[in-house]
């Protein structure tokens, strides 16, 4: 798999220091608020378990599913699935992501969630490709900015592979362009 990339962007390491930092900003901003974090599957998940990880006051998880992407395009349209989400009255939620792309998938869950009765709303995002951004939307919690490229690794995935890499890294355009 490693050599269907162009480069590794990110390395393990990298991340996972990363992911400490954005756990430890967590730990300080929501102490005494058992916030809820919800990770956007697929991409997510092995984030969402880093992140959980290194978070130390008590919270609770869930999942939402959603989807716009075939291949590297973004279909425009997105739909997501709120059935298994607990009761969000009043509660401190964290979204957490594995892109930040053009916002349209982030702002329409973020529009569900807030219809819910939130007490607070916040992105948690490892990735962020501001310059292709065709929302409001902004992560208080980033990982990584990066420029406009393809990347896969670490959840993030082209046609449900690659998302076992440990890293992160630009996929050859050949591969996509088969
Ligand atoms: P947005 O709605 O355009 O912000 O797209 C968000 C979703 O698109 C992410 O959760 C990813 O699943 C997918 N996505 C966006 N950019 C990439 C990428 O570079 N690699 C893999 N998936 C991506």
């Amino acid at each position: 798999m490693l050599q269907d990339l162009l480069m590794i962007t990110h390395t393990e390491e990298q991340i996972t220091a990363r992911v400490r930092e954005l756990a430890a900003e967590i730990n300080r901003d929501y102490e005494g608020k058992n916030p809820l974090f919800i990770g956007v599957l697929k991409g997510a998940y092995i984030f969402m378990a880093e992140l959980c990880k290194n978070v130390t006051i008590p919270c609770e998880m869930a999942f939402i599913s959603a989807s716009s992407y075939k291949g590297t395009q973004t279909s425009g349209t997105v739909s997501a699935n709120t059935d298994k989400l607990p009761d969000l009255t009043g509660r401190h939620v964290v979204l957490v992501e594995d892109i930040l792309d053009t916002g349209l998938t982030l702002s329409h869950i973020c529009k569900v969630l807030s219809s819910c009765g939130t007490a607070s709303l916040e992105i948690c995002s490892l990735m962020d490709k501001p310059s292709r951004r065709k929302t409001e939307l902004t992560g208080k919690y980033v990982g990584f900015e990066i420029p406009d490229a393809f990347i896969v690794g670490y959840g993030l995935d082209y046609n449900e592979k690659y998302r076992n890499l440990p890293c992160v890294g630009i996929l050859k355009p050949e591969i996509y362009e088969k």
